[in-house]
């Protein structure tokens, strides 16, 4: 299957978002088009401030589009009702950097996980089984459900709980996963762990991944397609080898010159194959 041939889960065309009013007026956004395809690894690459959580958040639907159009699965988005947004949150969801911001604090770690299996229409299953179903989901993550049934989210470390949002991802089974920074807040070794479990996950389930990230080095090694994205705009976009090894944005030339010389020359050999084929 050639490149174009793999079908769109999610586009977009002009989508832009404006904070503020009047004079004090900021395109965070500012007309981007993008193309998604099915069981891709997509990066977002550029800058603090540059617009990527603001367009991850638009494009989940927890801020509006101030203007221009997104597609999901080829047809124009409806989120236009609470339960149509629910019905689209089946099909998308997110990480985000902060682990500690994505928990409602109040629900202990089995309940979090008891509302994932909820979601997906789950809720009549009897109850061994949700017992099986989150006990296999924490195994995934290397976490033992047992030992985390009468545990809030905040007991567990940095590292912990961002396995915990990868086992919330493996019961839900979006076709889309949009995962911004993260790995920005924790330790290296636990990103490392983080990453490969990420990209677990999608083999596992061949979802499609948005990556969020600064790391441009990072982006090369994992991803299929890249967008760069500078003050609000996309000034790039293609195939990871066109855009990082052969870039023709001035800001993309920048930001690779930035890494630092320990990441140089890029280890190709070790660079990870695509995933064979998209399967949902
Ligand atoms: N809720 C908000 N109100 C006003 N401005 C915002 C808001 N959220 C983000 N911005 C501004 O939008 C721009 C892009 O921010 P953001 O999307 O967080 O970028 P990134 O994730 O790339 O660091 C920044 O200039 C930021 O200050
Ligand atoms: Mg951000």
């Amino acid at each position: 299957m050639t490149e174009q041939a793999k079908p769109l889960c999610l586009s977009g065309k002009g989508v832009t978002k404006i904070y503020g009013f009047g004079d004090r007026r900021v395109a965070a956004v500012d007309h981007v088009d993008f193309e998604f395809r099915k069981g891709e690894l997509i990066s977002i690459v550029g800058e603090s401030g540059s617009g990527k959580t603001t367009l991850v958040k638009m494009l989940l639907g927890l801020t509006s589009v101030t203007e221009g159009e997104v597609y999901f699965l080829g047809e124009r988005r409806d989120i236009s009702s609470r339960k149509k947004l629910r019905t689209y949150w089946q099909g998308i969801q997110a990480i985000f950097q902060d682990p500690f911001s994505s928990y409602n604090m109040f629900n202990k770690i089995d309940t979090v996980l008891l509302d994932c299996i909820n979601m997906r229409g789950g809720r009549r299953l009897p109850r061994e089984k949700k017992i099986e179903m989150m006990t296999e989901a924490c195994s995934f993550v290397n976490l033992k459900f047992a030992e985390l049934t009468n545990k809030y989210p905040f007991e567990l470390s940095g590292g912990q709980m961002q396995r915990l949002m990868i086992a919330r991802i493996f019961l839900l089974k979006p076709q889309i996963l949009l995962a911004d920074e993260p790995t920005s807040m924790i330790d290296a070794c636990s990103r490392a762990t983080i990453l490969d479990m990420l990209l677990g996950l999608r083999d596992e389930i061949g979802m499609t991944i948005i990556f969020v990230t600064h790391d441009i080095g990072l982006a090369y090694y994992i991803s299929d397609t890249v967008y760069i994205m500078e003050h609000g705009k996309i000034v790039e976009s293609g195939s990871a080898d066109d855009v990082i090894l052969r870039p023709s944005a001035p800001y993309t030339r920048r930001l690779i010159n930035d890494v630092p010389k320990i990441h140089e020359p890029w280890d190709f050999a070790a660079r990870r194959p695509a995933a064979a084929e998209a399967t949902n």
